[in-house]
C-alpha cells in the first residue's frame, strides 16, 4: 500500500500489512481534492470507505461502502439494510449519484462551505459555547446533560433554527450535544442569524 509518510497512522498499516477502513461520513464530498475524502486528503490508500449521502452530499437518505470486490460481494449477502430490509430507493440512489458527480466539480461550493464552517465555529466559540475540536462542517456543540441539549434545541426551534440534540445511547452519558451541519446553500447572513440565535438561547438557558 502506498501511504504518505506524513500520516504515521497510515504508515503503520504498511508496516503490518493491515487493511485500512475509514468511516468517512464527516469527509465525503468536502475533504481533500474534489471532496474525495480522507484518503485523497492524506494520500493513504484506503481499502474500505464508508460514507453517507446524508451530510455533504445533500441530505438524502442512506450511504455507501466502497471497497474491493470480495468485500462488496460479502456485503451484498450480509449487510443489514441491503438484504432482508428495504435498500435505497432507486430515486435516492440516482439523486446520490448526481450529488457525487456535482461534488467532483464543486470547488466553489466547498470554499463557501469551509468559509461558513470557520465563521460559525468562531461565532459560537466567541459566544462562549464549548465545541468539539475539528475542521469539518459537522460542528458539535457540547452541552453535557441530555436535558440541556433538548432545551437548547427547543429554544432554537422557537427562534427559527432547526437543530436536533444527540444524547445517550448515541453518545456517551454526560456528553450530550447538538450537532450542527453547515451548508453551502446558506448565506453569510443565515450563518450570522444562527450564531445570534444560539447566543440568545444559550444566555436564556444559562449555558453561556
Ligand atoms: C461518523 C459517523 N459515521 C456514520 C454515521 C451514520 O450516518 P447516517 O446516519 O447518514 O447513516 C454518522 C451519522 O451521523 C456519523 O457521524
Amino acid at each position: 500500500m502506498a501511504t504518505s509518510p506524513n500520516w504515521p497512522k497510515f504508515a503503520l498499516a504498511d508496516k503490518y500489512d493491515a487493511i485500512i477502513a475509514v468511516d468517512d461520513c464527516h469527509a465525503t464530498g468536502h475533504l481533500g481534492p474534489k471532496g474525495r475524502g480522507t484518503g485523497a486528503l492524506t494520500g493513504a490508500n484506503v481499502d474500505i470507505i464508508t460514507g453517507t449521502f446524508g451530510k455533504t452530499l445533500g441530505g438524502a437518505m442512506g450511504g455507501f461502502i466502497a471497497g474491493p470486490q470480495q468485500a462488496i460481494d460479502l456485503l451484498r449477502q450480509r449487510a443489514r439494510p441491503y438484504l432482508f430490509s428495504n435498500a435505497l430507493a432507486p430515486a435516492v440512489a440516482a439523486g446520490s449519484l448526481k450529488a457525487l458527480e456535482l461534488a467532483d466539480k464543486a470547488d466553489d461550493l466547498r470554499a463557501t462551505l469551509m468559509a461558513h464552517t470557520r465563521r460559525f465555529r468562531a461565532g459560537l466559540a466567541e459566544a462562549g459555547f464549548d465545541l468539539l475540536n475539528g475542521e469539518t462542517p459537522v460542528i458539535p456543540v457540547m452541552l453535557g446533560e441530555a436535558s440541556k441539549a433538548q432545551e437548547l434545541a427547543a429554544a432554537l426551534d422557537k427562534r427559527g433554527v432547526y437543530v436536533a440534540g444527540f444524547f445517550f445511547p448515541v453518545v456517551p452519558k454526560g456528553k450530550a450535544r447538538i450537532r450542527t451541519q453547515m451548508s453551502a446553500a446558506l448565506s453569510r447572513d443565515d450563518v450570522d442569524f444562527a450564531i445570534g440565535a444560539f447566543a440568545e438561547a444559550g444566555r436564556e438557558l444559562g449555558i453561556i
